[in-house]
This record gives structure tokens, sequence and C-alpha cells, in this order.
């Protein structure tokens, strides 16, 4: 698969546009250096959305949206993570395996994580954090399924935990390089507290009806966010880096 860099211009000696398939450790250099950041602390969300903004594909999840090239960059950001932050909905819907080489933080008010069966830690020894309120602890502790899972109970009001908490937990723990994979609801919180630093949006090549949409929040938020970088692939799908716009300081 080809990858195509339409925004910006590639600087001079770097590729315009790159074959990327297969595992091969050039591609993933040049990926890397496509998604590096420069500060050390900082909160992505990485989703992929249909032409129509639609958070899931024609199977009821994100998969029939993805393709491998959009999971080869997923797993680069990834590589530039700390810590993978994801909604428990997510978990509960398309089910996760722990991250090979990131942690991995998913937040709960009920502490219902379908009894663990969607929750697979594979080989990865990372650490699972479960960040919940106090009092759904002892649901966490039933419904988990994976052993070693740290359970980070968090103040909350009316059951959520406010999202700067959420991020203060995981800064507690050094996890200050985040990205949170969704859900709509978990992500679109996010932004409306306006703690987003970047959305990285992969958006897939077709128009899907009857679905939800990629953000959901409670309370209506607007915010700014620019261009970084856009790839397009050759089944065209793009692949954009859109950061935050911050008010210059005076
Ligand atoms: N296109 C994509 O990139 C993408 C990515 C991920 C998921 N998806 C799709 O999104 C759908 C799932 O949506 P969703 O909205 O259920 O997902 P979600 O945002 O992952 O999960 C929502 C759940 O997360 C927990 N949560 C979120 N914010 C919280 C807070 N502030 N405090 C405490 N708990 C909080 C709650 O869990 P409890 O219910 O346990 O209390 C809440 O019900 C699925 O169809 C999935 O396929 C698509």
């Amino acid at each position: 698969m080809t990858l195509t860099r339409v925004f910006p211009d590639p600087a001079p000696g770097d590729d315009l546009v790159r074959t990327v398939d297969g595992l091969d450790p050039v591609s993933r250099d040049w990926l890397l250096r496509r998604y590096a950041r420069e500060t050390d602390a900082y909160l992505r969300v990485n989703m992929i959305g249909s032409l129509n903004g639609s958070v899931t594909g024609s199977d009821g999840t994100s998969d029939s949206l993805s393709s491998r090239l959009d999971r080869r960059i997923l797993g680069v950001i990834r590589e530039l993570s700390d810590v993978v932050l994801v909604g428990a909905g997510s978990v509960r819907a398309e089910g996760y395996v722990v991250p090979a080489r990131a942690a991995l933080a998913v937040v709960t008010s009920s502490g219902n994580l379908a009894a663990g069966q969607r929750l697979s830690a594979a080989s990865s020894d990372r650490p699972v954090y479960i960040l919940c309120p106090h009092s759904a602890v002892g649901r966490v502790e039933a419904t988990e399924g994976i052993s070693r899972a740290c359970i980070v109970p968090v103040d909350d009001v009316d059951g959520l935990l406010s999202p700067a908490a959420i991020l203060a937990s995981l800064h507690e723990r050094g996890l200050t390089r985040i990205v949170c994979e969704g859900g709509p609801v978990l992500a679109g919180r996010l932004f409306a507290a306006d703690l987003v630093d970047e959305l990285c949006l992969s958006v897939s090549p077709q128009i899907v009806l009857g679905s939800r949409a990629l953000l959901e929040s409670e309370q209506a938020a607007s915010s700014r966010f620019s261009l970084f970088q856009l790839l397009l692939d050759d089944q065209g799908a793009t692949y954009a880096r859109w950061e935050r716009a911050r008010p210059a300081s005076s």
C-alpha cells in the first residue's frame, strides 16, 4: 500500500510517497517521524470515521472502517504513547487486547467490564489500569478478568470521573503521553473539557448510515483545530493530524 503525503510539503530529502507494506523497519521509522510530537506530555485522540462521520462501519464496530494501513498507523501512534486510554463501552463492544508497547487505561462508571471476556492481556506485560469511582471498585474486581489489573479509584461526581481527574491519575503514574482511542462518549467528554491537544483522524471512504457520530457530548462546546499533516492511501482513505489551535500568548 502506498501513502502520499499531501500536506505539508515534504522536507528536502524526505519521501513524498512511501510504500508501507508489512512491518519493514524503514516504513516504521518513516511513520514514527510522521507522528512524533515534540513534547513529553500530551493528549491525543486517535479515531476512525466514515465520510459522514459515523463511528462504526457495516459490522457495527470500527473494524469494517479500518484497514491494514490504519492499524499500522494506530500501532505507531501507540508506540509513541505511554498509555492507551479507552472507555469501557468500547471494551464491551469491540474487545481490547493490551497493547504491546503501551499501558492500557479503561475508564468506567459502572465497573462493568463484561466479566473480562472482552479484555485480553495476550502476551503483553504492560500494565492495565481501571479508573472508576470508589463505589465501583467491587464491581470492577468481579468483572475485570485480568488478575494483574490495577484498580484506580478516582473521585467522581454522580458516578462520572472528571476528564481532568482522569488525566491527573495517569500523570501521577508517569503516563504523560496519552492516546485516547475512543469511543464517542469518552472522547467527546475530553473534547468538551478542552483537554485534547491533537486529533489523529482516519477517514474511510464509505458512507455509513444509521450509526452513531464520532463524538458525543452532553454539553455544547466547540474548539478550533488546524491541519498539521495529511496522508492519503491508494484506497482513498485519509489520515490527518489536527492540532488544537491555541490563542497566541501575549
Ligand atoms: N471509530 C472508532 O475509532 C471507534 C473507537 C472506539 C469505539 N468505537 C465504537 O464506539 C462504540 C462504543 O461507544 P461508547 O460510547 O459506548 O464507548 P466509550 O466512550 O468507549 O464508552 C463509554 C463508557 O465509558 C465510561 N466512561 C466514559 N466517560 C466516563 C467518565 N467521565 N467517567 C466514568 N466513566 C466514563 C462509561 O462506562 P460504563 O458504562 O462502564 O459506566 C461509559 O458508558 C462501539 O460501537 C465501538 O465499536 C469506534
